[in-house]
């Protein structure tokens, strides 16, 4: 399982890499615009915080195939290291995924609401695909469903596209989706949080640390380390 962090800011995304096994962060046009900010200075920032072997995934605005490339060059250019170009799987961007993939540049298929979309995507070259569970549930559908089948088509095929699950609104989603064996999650920083909260941890490290402290004293397990 690989953790990616669904957001462009950078004070959550220093937290998650002090605190916990990170593996890359995702943007989309949504995400980076919150941070008000010249897109490609919090990029270039996001870059310096992760270091050059995490992934940074980006995406592209334009809706047409040969500017899809131009944007996705350009980004390789300017941002560098494990850059993954997230390509929405609308005609043009299978067409943009096809032709990027000639030109080694790596690509995460995104805004997948169907499992024949991913397929799709995997088929044109998109080493990760991305099916938003949550927006998928919110329609009444299955977004962990999806998922499913999604990791069933590529075993089917043989294909070595991996499942990138994204939109997540609580930690059951992201829960199923490992469970069905998503080979990555992004997630909010909020998700990332909560997916370790449980109050009886809180609960029992208390007690540890009063029982502890009662007989041996305060910050007591060192006192002999010179
Ligand atoms: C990531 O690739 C997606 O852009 C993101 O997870 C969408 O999440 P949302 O549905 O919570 O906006």
């Amino acid at each position: 399982m690989l953790y990616l962090l669904d957001t462009a800011n950078l004070e959550s995304i220093r937290k998650a890499y002090d605190l916990y096994p990170m593996n890359g962060v995702t943007t989309n046009p949504t995400i980076i615009s919150k941070e008000k900010r010249n897109f490609l200075d919090i990029l270039k920032d996001i870059r310096k915080i992760i270091g050059v072997e995490s992934m940074l995934h980006v995406q592209v605005i334009s809706t047409n195939a040969e500017k899809m490339v131009e944007e996705a060059e350009y980004l390789n250019q300017v941002i560098g290291g494990n850059l993954y170009i997230k390509i929405p799987v609308i005609h043009e961007g299978i067409k943009a995924m096809k032709i990027l993939k000639n030109k080694g540049i790596k690509i995460t298929a995104t805004a997948i609401f169907t499992a024949q979309q991913a397929l799709m995507a995997a088929k044109a070259g998109a080493e990760f695909v991305a099916p938003y569970v949550n927006r998928i549930d919110n329609i009444s559908g299955n977004g962990i469903g999806v998922v499913t089948e999604i990791l069933q088509l590529f075993e089917h095929y043989n294909l070595d596209s991996k499942v990138l699950a994204a939109s997540f609104k609580n930690v059951q989603q992201v829960h199923l989706v490992s469970l069905a064996g998503a080979h990555s999650v992004t997630v909010n920083p909020e998700i990332l949080d909560k997916m370790l909260e449980h109050p009886l941890t809180d609960w029992s490290v208390n007690q540890f640390i009063n029982d502890w402290t009662k007989v041996y004293g305060k910050d007591t397990l060192t006192i002999n380390v010179k």
